[in-house]
């Protein structure tokens, strides 16, 4: 079972900070799970939402504020807030340090709120200038993003993310479709609506099925049952102990 720090291990430490990130180090997991937006000038920073507000201080679009202005953001932690890594990192400094260990980083890029122009070709440069083109796995809701980097470099490991929204106006079929014509080794469904036909048909395709956001005892059973095969989790640790008593 491939387990994933989501966010970094961000249940006890804050999302997407090198702190929630150094955190996750040492835990016996697969890999980190972040997100990755785009500044006014270009430069490729981890955090989830396309805004500030949230989890740091500050307000506007991160498309529209550089880089500068930017790591002028805080922590929205007063107890947190002097510590120096809990800023808002860029993907180059969270690459550096995951590079060491054996963990696989799952970049999700958010391209679907906002359209980041040439995001995917700036997230495959910098992640080859670190050659760690085998050590990641890049996601997103958005398919037309994951049929980009499926021609940028057909090599990178990709995964659909997909959602109770997605399955609204999409049958099963139609999404796995989806997965093969992006060559997605994974599909990243949301927990609720994961069942034994979405496991068994991503199988029978050869796409393997991890599930977000799974911070619930009983739903990671239910998922070990499924046989899914990665989920990501706020507390890896405590999922990692369920795990090894369930399987
Ligand atoms: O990548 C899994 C999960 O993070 C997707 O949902 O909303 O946290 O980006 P969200």
């Amino acid at each position: 079972m491939n387990i994933y720090a989501h966010r970094g291990n961000s249940g006890f430490f804050p999302e997407n900070t090198m702190y929630a990130f150094k955190k996750s180090l040492d835990l016996d997991i697969c890999g980190i799970e972040l997100d990755v937006q785009k500044t006014k000038d270009g430069i490729l920073v981890v955090h989830h939402d396309e805004t500030l507000g949230r989890v740091f201080d500050g307000k506007g679009y991160i498309k529209k504020l550089t880089f500068d202005q930017l790591v002028d953001s805080n922590l929205n932690n007063d107890e947190l807030i002097s510590r120096d890594d809990c800023k808002i990192p860029t993907l180059e400094e969270v690459l550096e340090l995951i590079k060491p260990t054996n963990l696989t980083i799952n970049i999700e890029i958010k391209n679907n709120k906002v359209r980041y122009k040439g995001i995917e070709e700036d997230i495959i440069n910098l992640v080859k200038n670190h050659n760690m083109e085998e050590r990641v796995l890049i996601s997103s809701f958005n398919y037309r993003s994951l049929k980009r980097i499926f021609r940028l470099d057909p090599t990178i490991k990709t995964a659909y993310l997909v959602g109770a929204f997605t399955f609204k106006h999409k049958s099963l079929k139609k999404v796995l479709k989806r997965c093969k014509e992006c060559n997605c080794t994974y599909i990243h469904p949301s927990y609720d609506v994961v069942n034994k036909e979405l496991v068994t048909e991503a199988h029978k395709k050869g796409i393997s099925v991890q599930v977000y956001t799974v911070n619930s005892i009983t739903i990671m059973k239910k998922l070990i049952k499924l046989k899914v095969d990665g989920v990501f989790t706020n507390y890896p640790k405590i999922i990692n102990t369920i795990v090894n008593e369930n399987l």
